[in-house]
Protein backbone atom coordinates (compact mmCIF):
# COMPACT_ATOMS: atom_id res chain seq x y z
CA UNK A 1 0.00 0.00 0.00
CA UNK A 2 1.33 2.96 -1.01
CA UNK A 3 1.86 5.56 2.08
CA UNK A 4 2.48 9.28 2.45
CA UNK A 5 5.74 9.98 0.42
CA UNK A 6 8.20 11.68 2.70
CA UNK A 7 9.72 15.23 1.75
CA UNK A 8 13.47 16.18 2.15
CA UNK A 9 14.72 19.39 2.34
CA UNK A 10 18.43 20.02 1.42
CA UNK A 11 19.66 23.37 3.28
CA UNK A 12 22.49 25.31 2.91
CA UNK A 13 24.69 21.95 2.82
CA UNK A 14 28.67 21.94 2.08
CA UNK A 15 30.48 18.92 2.09
CA UNK A 16 34.26 19.59 2.39
CA UNK A 17 37.57 17.08 1.69
CA UNK A 18 40.88 17.54 3.65
CA UNK A 19 43.71 16.98 0.93
CA UNK A 20 47.10 18.50 1.26
CA UNK A 21 45.85 22.18 0.32
CA UNK A 22 44.03 21.97 3.08
CA UNK A 23 39.91 21.44 3.53
CA UNK A 24 38.15 22.06 0.01
CA UNK A 25 34.55 21.73 -0.81
CA UNK A 26 33.51 19.41 -2.62
CA UNK A 27 29.71 20.55 -2.43
CA UNK A 28 29.11 24.05 -1.80
CA UNK A 29 25.78 26.15 0.02
CA UNK A 30 23.90 23.72 -1.76
CA UNK A 31 19.87 24.02 -1.20
CA UNK A 32 17.35 21.35 -3.29
CA UNK A 33 14.06 20.15 -1.80
CA UNK A 34 12.95 17.10 -2.89
CA UNK A 35 8.47 17.26 -3.18
CA UNK A 36 6.83 14.02 -2.02
CA UNK A 37 6.27 11.99 -4.23
CA UNK A 38 8.18 13.33 -7.38
CA UNK A 39 11.71 12.04 -9.12
CA UNK A 40 14.38 14.35 -8.86
CA UNK A 41 17.51 14.25 -11.28
CA UNK A 42 20.93 15.58 -10.60
CA UNK A 43 23.41 15.77 -13.68
CA UNK A 44 26.44 17.25 -14.18
CA UNK A 45 29.94 16.23 -15.18
CA UNK A 46 32.16 14.07 -13.82
CA UNK A 47 33.62 15.73 -10.62
CA UNK A 48 30.85 18.63 -9.84
CA UNK A 49 30.04 16.99 -6.47
CA UNK A 50 26.85 14.86 -7.27
CA UNK A 51 27.99 11.69 -5.34
CA UNK A 52 29.25 13.73 -2.60
CA UNK A 53 25.58 15.33 -2.45
CA UNK A 54 24.15 11.80 -2.40
CA UNK A 55 25.91 10.31 0.24
CA UNK A 56 24.81 13.59 2.74
CA UNK A 57 21.39 12.23 2.57
CA UNK A 58 22.43 8.99 4.25
CA UNK A 59 24.90 11.18 6.83
CA UNK A 60 27.21 8.62 4.64
CA UNK A 61 30.14 10.81 3.52
CA UNK A 62 33.44 8.92 4.66
CA UNK A 63 36.63 10.59 5.85
CA UNK A 64 38.67 12.53 4.80
CA UNK A 65 35.27 14.38 3.38
CA UNK A 66 32.71 15.88 6.25
CA UNK A 67 29.33 17.85 6.05
CA UNK A 68 30.97 21.11 7.21
CA UNK A 69 27.16 23.10 7.32
CA UNK A 70 23.54 22.69 6.21
CA UNK A 71 21.03 20.37 7.09
CA UNK A 72 19.34 17.52 5.34
CA UNK A 73 15.96 17.13 6.82
CA UNK A 74 14.03 14.11 5.83
CA UNK A 75 9.59 14.00 7.14
CA UNK A 76 9.47 11.17 9.74
CA UNK A 77 13.17 11.43 10.51
CA UNK A 78 14.66 14.51 11.08
CA UNK A 79 17.77 16.14 10.53
CA UNK A 80 20.10 13.04 9.13
CA UNK A 81 23.27 15.24 9.57
CA UNK A 82 22.82 14.37 13.42
CA UNK A 83 21.78 11.15 13.05
CA UNK A 84 24.65 8.91 14.56
CA UNK A 85 25.23 5.11 15.20
CA UNK A 86 22.46 2.67 15.20
CA UNK A 87 19.83 5.40 14.52
CA UNK A 88 21.87 5.76 11.15
CA UNK A 89 22.03 2.68 10.68
CA UNK A 90 18.51 1.94 10.96
CA UNK A 91 17.47 4.82 9.11
CA UNK A 92 19.76 3.52 6.08
CA UNK A 93 17.91 0.97 4.41
CA UNK A 94 14.84 1.10 5.98
CA UNK A 95 14.33 5.20 5.23
CA UNK A 96 16.69 5.77 2.84
CA UNK A 97 17.26 2.82 0.24
CA UNK A 98 20.55 3.52 -1.55
CA UNK A 99 22.22 2.73 -4.94
CA UNK A 100 25.83 3.64 -4.90
CA UNK A 101 27.57 4.83 -7.92
CA UNK A 102 29.27 1.50 -9.31
CA UNK A 103 27.22 -0.70 -7.58
CA UNK A 104 27.77 -3.91 -9.75
CA UNK A 105 31.03 -4.08 -7.91
CA UNK A 106 29.68 -3.72 -4.91
CA UNK A 107 28.37 -7.55 -4.13
CA UNK A 108 29.89 -9.12 -1.31
CA UNK A 109 31.81 -11.72 -3.94
CA UNK A 110 31.47 -14.46 -0.96
CA UNK A 111 28.34 -14.89 -0.63
CA UNK A 112 25.35 -15.56 -2.88
CA UNK A 113 22.91 -12.86 -3.41
CA UNK A 114 19.78 -14.56 -1.17
CA UNK A 115 22.34 -14.67 1.52
CA UNK A 116 23.21 -11.07 1.11
CA UNK A 117 19.41 -10.36 0.91
CA UNK A 118 18.66 -12.36 4.40
CA UNK A 119 21.46 -10.37 6.08
CA UNK A 120 20.18 -7.05 4.59
CA UNK A 121 17.06 -8.50 5.98
CA UNK A 122 18.31 -9.55 9.46
CA UNK A 123 20.30 -6.38 10.24
CA UNK A 124 17.49 -4.16 9.70
CA UNK A 125 14.77 -6.54 11.99
CA UNK A 126 13.02 -7.99 8.92
CA UNK A 127 10.59 -10.70 10.99
CA UNK A 128 8.89 -11.80 7.48
CA UNK A 129 12.36 -13.38 5.48
CA UNK A 130 10.06 -15.05 3.55
CA UNK A 131 8.22 -12.31 2.26
CA UNK A 132 11.52 -10.14 1.76
CA UNK A 133 12.78 -13.04 -0.68
CA UNK A 134 9.40 -13.44 -2.00
CA UNK A 135 9.29 -9.48 -2.75
CA UNK A 136 13.19 -9.63 -4.16
CA UNK A 137 11.82 -12.05 -6.65
CA UNK A 138 9.12 -10.37 -8.56
CA UNK A 139 11.44 -7.48 -8.91
CA UNK A 140 13.87 -9.18 -10.20
CA UNK A 141 11.59 -10.85 -12.26
CA UNK A 142 10.30 -7.38 -13.17
CA UNK A 143 13.67 -6.20 -14.22
CA UNK A 144 14.21 -9.10 -17.10
CA UNK A 145 15.96 -11.39 -14.71
CA UNK A 146 15.28 -15.03 -13.12
CA UNK A 147 15.07 -14.42 -9.17
CA UNK A 148 15.75 -17.82 -8.32
CA UNK A 149 18.71 -18.30 -10.43
CA UNK A 150 19.64 -15.11 -9.07
CA UNK A 151 19.30 -15.52 -5.68
CA UNK A 152 21.54 -18.60 -5.89
CA UNK A 153 24.51 -16.86 -7.67
CA UNK A 154 27.27 -14.93 -6.67
CA UNK A 155 28.28 -11.97 -8.17
CA UNK A 156 31.02 -13.79 -10.35
CA UNK A 157 28.18 -15.61 -11.97
CA UNK A 158 26.50 -12.11 -13.04
CA UNK A 159 26.65 -9.94 -15.90
CA UNK A 160 27.70 -5.98 -15.15
CA UNK A 161 24.05 -4.81 -16.21
CA UNK A 162 22.60 -7.95 -13.97
CA UNK A 163 24.64 -6.35 -10.88
CA UNK A 164 23.55 -3.52 -11.74
CA UNK A 165 19.55 -4.56 -11.73
CA UNK A 166 20.37 -6.26 -8.25
CA UNK A 167 22.01 -3.15 -6.60
CA UNK A 168 18.36 -1.38 -7.73
CA UNK A 169 16.29 -4.23 -6.25
CA UNK A 170 18.43 -4.49 -2.58
CA UNK A 171 17.82 -0.02 -2.54
CA UNK A 172 13.85 -1.08 -2.89
CA UNK A 173 13.28 -4.13 -0.93
CA UNK A 174 13.13 -2.52 2.41
CA UNK A 175 10.48 -1.07 1.58
CA UNK A 176 12.29 2.79 2.16
CA UNK A 177 10.41 5.50 0.93
CA UNK A 178 13.39 7.51 0.25
CA UNK A 179 15.22 5.77 -2.65
CA UNK A 180 18.48 7.23 -3.87
CA UNK A 181 19.99 5.89 -7.61
CA UNK A 182 23.63 6.79 -7.96
CA UNK A 183 24.38 6.48 -11.62
CA UNK A 184 21.79 3.03 -11.60
CA UNK A 185 22.23 2.16 -15.50
CA UNK A 186 25.61 2.95 -16.44
CA UNK A 187 26.46 -0.86 -16.98
CA UNK A 188 23.43 -1.27 -18.96
CA UNK A 189 22.75 -1.40 -22.49
CA UNK A 190 19.99 1.56 -24.25
CA UNK A 191 16.90 -1.09 -24.44
CA UNK A 192 17.69 -2.61 -21.01
CA UNK A 193 18.16 1.32 -19.92
CA UNK A 194 15.17 2.09 -20.91
CA UNK A 195 13.04 -0.85 -19.37
CA UNK A 196 14.54 -0.83 -15.74
CA UNK A 197 13.92 3.23 -16.27
CA UNK A 198 10.09 2.35 -16.63
CA UNK A 199 9.89 -0.06 -13.96
CA UNK A 200 11.50 2.37 -11.51
CA UNK A 201 9.07 4.71 -12.82
CA UNK A 202 6.45 2.24 -12.00
CA UNK A 203 7.62 1.11 -8.51
CA UNK A 204 8.26 4.38 -7.27
CA UNK A 205 4.83 5.20 -7.95
CA UNK A 206 3.23 2.39 -6.76
CA UNK A 207 5.02 2.60 -3.43
CA UNK A 208 4.81 6.27 -3.24
CA UNK A 209 8.45 7.04 -2.71
CA UNK A 210 10.45 10.01 -3.20
CA UNK A 211 13.26 9.61 -5.61
CA UNK A 212 16.50 10.98 -6.49
CA UNK A 213 18.41 9.81 -9.68
CA UNK A 214 22.04 11.22 -9.93
CA UNK A 215 23.79 10.62 -13.59
CA UNK A 216 25.79 12.36 -15.92
CA UNK A 217 23.65 11.20 -18.65
CA UNK A 218 20.85 14.08 -19.58
CA UNK A 219 19.06 11.45 -21.75
CA UNK A 220 18.57 9.47 -18.37
CA UNK A 221 16.94 12.38 -16.43
CA UNK A 222 14.88 13.46 -19.34
CA UNK A 223 13.10 9.87 -19.35
CA UNK A 224 12.31 9.48 -15.41
CA UNK A 225 13.10 13.29 -13.66
CA UNK A 226 9.47 15.51 -12.76
CA UNK A 227 12.34 17.64 -11.74
CA UNK A 228 16.04 18.40 -12.48
CA UNK A 229 18.89 19.85 -10.77
CA UNK A 230 22.11 20.57 -12.78
CA UNK A 231 25.24 20.63 -10.51
CA UNK A 232 28.65 22.31 -11.62
CA UNK A 233 31.82 22.26 -8.89
CA UNK A 234 29.85 21.68 -6.19
CA UNK A 235 27.12 24.71 -6.90
CA UNK A 236 23.18 23.96 -7.35
CA UNK A 237 23.94 25.95 -10.92
CA UNK A 238 19.81 25.70 -12.01
CA UNK A 239 16.99 23.94 -10.88
CA UNK A 240 13.68 23.19 -12.29
CA UNK A 241 10.77 21.28 -13.54
CA UNK A 242 12.65 19.02 -16.09
CA UNK A 243 10.68 20.12 -19.24
CA UNK A 244 11.76 23.18 -18.89
CA UNK A 245 14.91 23.11 -18.02
CA UNK A 246 15.64 21.48 -20.87
CA UNK A 247 13.37 22.87 -23.45
CA UNK A 248 14.67 26.52 -22.69
CA UNK A 249 17.46 26.28 -20.25
CA UNK A 250 18.66 29.56 -18.51
CA UNK A 251 21.94 28.72 -16.71
CA UNK A 252 24.82 29.15 -19.76
CA UNK A 253 25.83 25.95 -18.57
CA UNK A 254 22.65 23.82 -18.65
CA UNK A 255 22.81 25.13 -22.52
CA UNK A 256 26.16 23.90 -22.94
CA UNK A 257 25.43 20.32 -21.91
CA UNK A 258 21.97 20.24 -23.77
CA UNK A 259 24.06 21.28 -26.99
CA UNK A 260 26.81 18.14 -26.37
CA UNK A 261 23.84 15.96 -26.70
CA UNK A 262 24.47 13.95 -29.77
CA UNK A 263 21.03 13.72 -31.81
CA UNK A 264 20.22 10.62 -33.42
CA UNK A 265 18.34 12.82 -35.98
CA UNK A 266 19.60 15.50 -37.98
CA UNK A 267 22.90 16.57 -38.17
CA UNK A 268 25.45 14.82 -36.05
CA UNK A 269 27.43 17.99 -36.25
CA UNK A 270 25.61 19.84 -34.54
CA UNK A 271 26.14 18.51 -31.06
CA UNK A 272 28.65 21.08 -29.67
CA UNK A 273 31.04 19.90 -27.28
CA UNK A 274 31.45 22.32 -24.39
CA UNK A 275 35.04 23.66 -24.54
CA UNK A 276 37.61 23.48 -21.68
CA UNK A 277 37.28 21.10 -18.97
CA UNK A 278 35.46 20.80 -15.54
CA UNK A 279 37.09 22.22 -12.06
CA UNK A 280 38.77 19.37 -9.37
CA UNK A 281 38.52 20.28 -5.86
CA UNK A 282 41.47 22.30 -6.34
CA UNK A 283 41.48 24.26 -9.48
CA UNK A 284 37.70 25.82 -8.42
CA UNK A 285 37.56 29.14 -7.44
CA UNK A 286 37.59 30.14 -4.37
CA UNK A 287 35.48 33.42 -5.21
CA UNK A 288 33.22 34.48 -8.34
CA UNK A 289 31.27 32.24 -10.18
CA UNK A 290 32.35 28.30 -10.13
CA UNK A 291 31.58 28.57 -14.04
CA UNK A 292 33.03 31.50 -15.49
CA UNK A 293 36.46 30.23 -17.16
CA UNK A 294 34.14 28.14 -19.72
CA UNK A 295 31.57 30.23 -19.64
CA UNK A 296 30.36 32.36 -22.80
CA UNK A 297 28.08 34.91 -20.94
CA UNK A 298 30.81 35.70 -18.78
CA UNK A 299 30.35 39.43 -16.59
CA UNK A 300 32.86 41.24 -15.22
CA UNK A 301 31.35 40.60 -11.52
CA UNK A 302 31.55 36.71 -12.21
CA UNK A 303 35.14 37.17 -11.34
CA UNK A 304 34.50 38.38 -7.88
CA UNK A 305 30.78 37.71 -6.48
CA UNK A 306 29.74 33.96 -6.74
CA UNK A 307 26.08 34.32 -8.11
CA UNK A 308 23.00 33.75 -5.55
CA UNK A 309 20.69 31.22 -6.42
CA UNK A 310 17.61 33.00 -7.69
CA UNK A 311 13.84 31.82 -7.41
CA UNK A 312 11.66 32.34 -10.67
CA UNK A 313 8.37 30.33 -9.71
CA UNK A 314 9.52 26.94 -10.03
CA UNK A 315 12.90 27.66 -11.45
CA UNK A 316 16.33 28.79 -10.02
CA UNK A 317 19.19 29.76 -11.15
CA UNK A 318 22.56 31.36 -9.84
CA UNK A 319 23.99 33.32 -12.59
CA UNK A 320 24.39 36.87 -12.76
CA UNK A 321 24.34 37.19 -16.45
CA UNK A 322 20.57 35.92 -16.12
CA UNK A 323 19.94 38.31 -13.01
CA UNK A 324 20.99 41.08 -15.10
CA UNK A 325 18.97 40.43 -18.00
CA UNK A 326 15.62 39.93 -15.75
CA UNK A 327 16.13 43.39 -14.70
CA UNK A 328 17.50 44.96 -17.23
N1 LIG B 1 37.49 10.75 -0.73
C1 LIG B 1 37.79 11.87 -1.38
N2 LIG B 1 38.90 12.58 -1.08
C2 LIG B 1 39.21 13.73 -1.73
N3 LIG B 1 38.45 14.26 -2.73
C3 LIG B 1 37.34 13.58 -3.07
C4 LIG B 1 36.95 12.36 -2.43
N4 LIG B 1 35.80 11.92 -2.99
C5 LIG B 1 35.49 12.83 -3.95
N5 LIG B 1 36.40 13.82 -3.99
C6 LIG B 1 36.40 14.99 -4.88
O1 LIG B 1 35.19 15.69 -4.69
C7 LIG B 1 34.69 16.18 -5.94
C8 LIG B 1 33.29 15.69 -6.16
O2 LIG B 1 33.32 14.27 -6.31
P1 LIG B 1 32.00 13.41 -6.56
O3 LIG B 1 32.40 11.98 -6.58
O4 LIG B 1 30.96 13.82 -5.60
O5 LIG B 1 31.60 13.89 -8.01
P2 LIG B 1 30.52 13.26 -9.05
O6 LIG B 1 29.76 14.40 -9.59
O7 LIG B 1 29.78 12.16 -8.39
O8 LIG B 1 31.47 12.68 -10.20
P3 LIG B 1 31.24 11.39 -11.15
O9 LIG B 1 30.29 11.83 -12.24
O10 LIG B 1 32.61 11.12 -11.68
O11 LIG B 1 30.70 10.29 -10.32
C9 LIG B 1 35.68 15.73 -7.02
O12 LIG B 1 36.58 16.78 -7.29
C10 LIG B 1 36.39 14.58 -6.34
O13 LIG B 1 37.71 14.44 -6.84
MG1 LIG C 1 29.53 10.20 -8.77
Amino acid sequence: MAQQAPGVRIDGLTVVYKTSAGELPAVRNVSLTLEPGSITGIVGESGSGKSTLALSLLNAVQPPGRIAAGSVEIDGLGDVVGLQGEELRKARGRHIGYVFQAAQNSLNPLKTVGKQLLDLGRSHGVDDLRGLVRDAKELLGRMGLDGARVLDSHQHELSGGMRQRVGIVLALVLNAHVVVLDEPTTALDMITQANILKIVREVHAERGLTTLVITHDIGVVAEVADRLAVMYGGRLVEQGPTREVLGAPRHPYTKGLIKAIPRLVGDIDEARALPGRPPTLATVPKEGCVFRERCAARLDVCDTVDPEAVADGPRVVACHAVTVKEHA
